[in-house]
């Protein structure tokens, strides 16, 4: 048994322009006393976690929901994962359309189908079935993310070396911990500006964008997909909390690792069966935040270190 139950999150890995900052910490701020909320009300990890993300969906300083970076056709293609630790079950959704929370999507996948995965327009077929409301495309996307691409079609559309853009936005994500050491993973994306239509990045994909098993511990992922893909960011930092490595070192050398042996940059979140947390990143700045004792610590630069109250 612990003492209180941990939540930890974050609001996407990248050069984040300066000005993006103090949007991120005010979405991580309300997406950290929403969930506190949710977890006293309910109790439920799942739920903690879930609320945590899908306010950052609502939020356009994140790359998740609204706000969603734009692919090669000026469209949204979202995509998110859940995962239980009791059991290792995920549900997981890519290339959804004009729904406000993939994270609850992925959520019905996982509680109400006998798969883990579904995708496109079948999983937009399956939200409609489950009564998900339908979101204009105006309601999603934002002018950062229009402009976001302008600037990257103007560059001549390649350098996505991490998954920010030029939009500033990022990837969100929440992992939990209750007090009897159940563990839980969500995360949720609109991926990278520029994607082809159709690509599958890293968020939705278990062992990439994260993972979670109660004898081991829980990561979020977030950074330039196609490089967490091909390295399993999300596993190998599970590998490295199975071999007893501290959460922290395990989370900062799995990132530096993925970006000297191919190339891109990413950040993660973990948490350790302990119950010890682990943050780092390998690119130049990484939303983050937890909640401790009453106190919310956030931070956006390497080193840097808030501390506010609930
Ligand atoms: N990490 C988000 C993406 O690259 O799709």
């Amino acid at each position: 048994m612990f003492k209180e139950p941990i939540i930890v999150i974050h609001g996407g890995a990248g050069n984040i322009p300066d000005n993006r900052d103090q949007p991120k910490f005010d979405g991580m701020l309300t997406a950290i006393r929403k969930a506190h909320s949710v977890y006293t009300d309910t109790l439920s990890i799942i739920d903690t976690c879930q609320a945590a993300v899908e306010s950052m969906e609502d939020n356009e300083a994140f790359n998740a929901g609204r706000g969603s970076v734009l692919n090669l056709k000026g469209e949204i293609e979202m995509e998110a994962l859940i995962m239980e630790g009791k059991n290792m079950n995920a549900g997981s959704v890519t290339g959804v359309r004009n729904i406000a929370h993939p994270i609850a999507l992925a959520r019905k996948v996982m509680d109400n189908t006998p798969h883990v995965f579904l995708m496109g327009q079948s999983a937009n077929e399956f939200a409609t079935k489950m009564k998900f409301e339908t979101v204009s495309d105006d309601y999603l996307m934002t002018d950062a993310a229009k402009i976001a691409l302008e600037n990257f079609l103007k560059m001549g559309g390649s350098p996505v070396t991490t998954e920010i853009g030029h939009g500033g936005v990022g990837t969100v994500g929440a992992i939990g911990m209750n007090v009897d050491g159940h563990m839980i993973s969500c995360t949720s994306t609109g991926g990278i500006t520029g994607k082809m239509a159709g690509r599958v990045g890293d968020t939705p994909v278990p062992g990439a964008g994260g993972y979670c098993d109660n004898a081991v511990g829980t990561v979020s992922t977030t950074g330039h997909g196609d490089s967490i893909m091909r390295y399993c960011l999300a596993q190998r930092i599970m590998t490295n909390l199975e071999q007893g490595v501290e959460p922290n070192l395990a989370v900062q050398n799995e990132c530096e690792k993925l970006s000297t042996r191919i190339g891109g940059s990413a950040g993660a979140i973990a948490i350790s069966k302990e119950g010890t947390i682990g943050i780092g990143f390998s690119s130049e700045k990484m939303a983050w935040a937890y909640l401790e004792k009453g106190m919310i610590h956030y931070g956006i630069k390497k080193g840097q270190h808030f501390t506010i109250g609930l």
